[in-house]
């Protein structure tokens, strides 16, 4: 999709207000629809006329205005890019006029994502692919006197953003016999050295060497090596602060010996979705430049069973020196992120740290899949990351983190233990990693409900959705030490 600022194209798409009175081109194609109740202005609602002799025009309805938000204009220009896909048109206008309460910028990125978002599909396994993008040439007839260079700079950094959602959504979907630990390395390499961005791809002897023995517990009954992969992208070289962000990089999550029932293991080969994430948002940000300083970990291998795998009651080490003691083996992601986020407090000296992880199952129970849940050892700076999630439209839910929950993770012989129990679950998975990090402002995502779904929602797919990627690179934006 190309977008070009001006007047063209052979359908105009128009937004409508539910408490629109009159539409000045085409007010009586609309007074008809409003009278009939085809089109009474509802988000996501569209009336295409753009058959064989139709006005060739899209009405889109945004609700009432004054509650009108960017997530209902991005829901709003997605349904209208699937209508239009419907119709193979090739290329369309965009009115852009002045809305009451958002910016002009943010409306113009709300409605090119929207349309992009359409685009979206993972069909490389189908033999019948069934979504066929047909938009080449959408044109943006602006307001005049709007800058054109500050418009052109926004809709750069929405296509950079969905480049970033979309690589992550792609690695989700791919099954886990097509994105192995080593395929996972791979892809972040080819994905952002192009882009200036450092990429290290550490195996099996480095790990050892580093002693991340939480991570190789995980991953000792599997046959694939495990990898650790550390991009880093310098925006700002006189800048001392460094934001990373943390990705749980399970490959595939059987649960090992404490093995899931194969209703819950189906879909465990999305259990790599938060370093999809971390790998997506990487890719956003250095496509966008932004003059920040940020690094990506992602400690990824399989928890599988065999005779070299570890098992319930194992005491094992990590590259903290802390000790823990197994409970079950299907809690095995807060095992490798544990070393994850030592190594980019200790190794890479970030001053903060955001992991995104499919942790619980606890956390999909709570929230469903319309928040992620969250935990933080620093209100200031979960402050930040709700903010990031706000402008991005990917909701975010703070869970408490009481001293008395800490208590539930101390092990009886061992330092800690890897469940806290049948309550709370969510919150012990998420305090535990917090044993990871000392003192640094420190923010966990759990992401079992977000990132992947049975199905479509608004301008979400079904199957990977790529939450929490807009988050983490807005985060990165306005990144800043206090
Ligand atoms: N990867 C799972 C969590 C998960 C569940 C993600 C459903 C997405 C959808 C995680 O490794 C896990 O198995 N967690 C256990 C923890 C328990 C053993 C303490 C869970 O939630 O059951
Ligand atoms: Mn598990
Ligand atoms: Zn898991």
């Amino acid at each position: 999709m190309d977008f070009k600022i001006g007047k063209g194209g052979e359908v105009t798409i128009i937004p409508v207000f539910k408490d629109s009175e009159k539409l000045p081109e085409f007010d009586e194609l609309y007074q008809f629809l409003k009278e009939k109740e085809i089109l009474t202005g509802k988000v996501g609602e569209v009336y295409a006329d753009i058959g064989y002799k139709g006005d060739k025009v899209v009405l889109i309805g945004l609700g009432e205005e004054e509650k009108l938000t960017v997530d209902s204009i991005r829901k709003a220009y997605y349904q209208a890019g699937k209508e239009l896909m419907k119709f193979k048109v090739e290329s369309i206008q965009v009115e852009v006029p002045e809305f009451k309460n958002i910016c002009y910028i943010d409306e113009i990125q709300g409605m090119i994502e929207g349309l992009l978002q359409s685009e979206y599909s993972f069909e490389k396994y189908l033999s019948q692919k069934k979504i066929k993008p047909s938009v080449r040439e959408v044109y943006l007839n602006i307001i005049e006197g709007k800058k054109a260079e500050a418009i052109d700079k926004a809709i750069e950094e929405v296509k950079n953003i969905i480049d970033g959602v979309f690589l992550a959504r792609d690695l989700v979907n791919e099954p886990a016999m097509t994105m192995t630990p080593k395929i996972l390395a791979e892809k972040a390499k080819e994905e952002l050295e192009g882009l200036g961005v450092d990429v290290k791809v550490y195996g099996q002897e480095e790990i050892e060497e580093l002693g991340m023995e939480a991570f190789l517990a995980v991953s000792k009954g599997s046959a694939q090596e495990p990898q650790l992969i550390v991009m880093e992208y310098k925006g700002n070289e006189e800048a001392e602060e460094k934001l990373a962000l943390v990705g749980k990089g399970l490959t595939f999550d059987s649960g090992g010996y404490c093995i899931k029932p194969g209703d819950s293991m189906n879909t465990m080969f999305t259990d790599m979705a938060g370093a999809a994430a971390v790998i997506g948002a990487m890719k956003a940000i250095a496509k966008s430049k932004l003059d920040k300083n940020v690094v990506a970990v992602v400690a990824a291998c399989e928890n599988l069973i065999s005779g070299t795998a570890y098992k319930p009651g194992d005491i094992i080490g990590s590259m903290s020196g802390k000790t823990i003691e197994i409970l079950n083996t299907d809690a095995e992601g807060r095992l490798t992120l544990a070393d994850a986020l030592w190594y980019a407090v200790k190794n890479l000296k970030a001053n903060k740290v955001i992991d995104v992880a499919t942790l619980t199952g606890a956390c999909v129970v709570a929230l469903g899949n319309i928040n992620t849940g969250a935990i933080t050892n620093n209100e200031d700076f979960m402050e930040e990351v709700k903010k990031a999630s706000q402008i991005a439209g990917e909701p975010v839910w703070e869970l408490p983190n009481n001293e008395e929950y800490k208590e539930l993770n101390k092990g009886d012989f061992a330092d800690l233990k890897n469940t806290g129990g049948r309550g709370a679950g969510t919150i012990t998975a998420g305090l535990f990693l917090g044993e990871f990090v000392d003192s640094t402002p420190w923010v966990h995502l759990d992401i079992a409900g977000t990132s992947y779904s049975s199905k479509a929602r608004g301008y979400l797919p079904k199957g990977a959705t790529g939450v929490p990627v807009k988050t983490l690179y807005y985060l990165a934006k306005n990144f800043k030490n206090y």
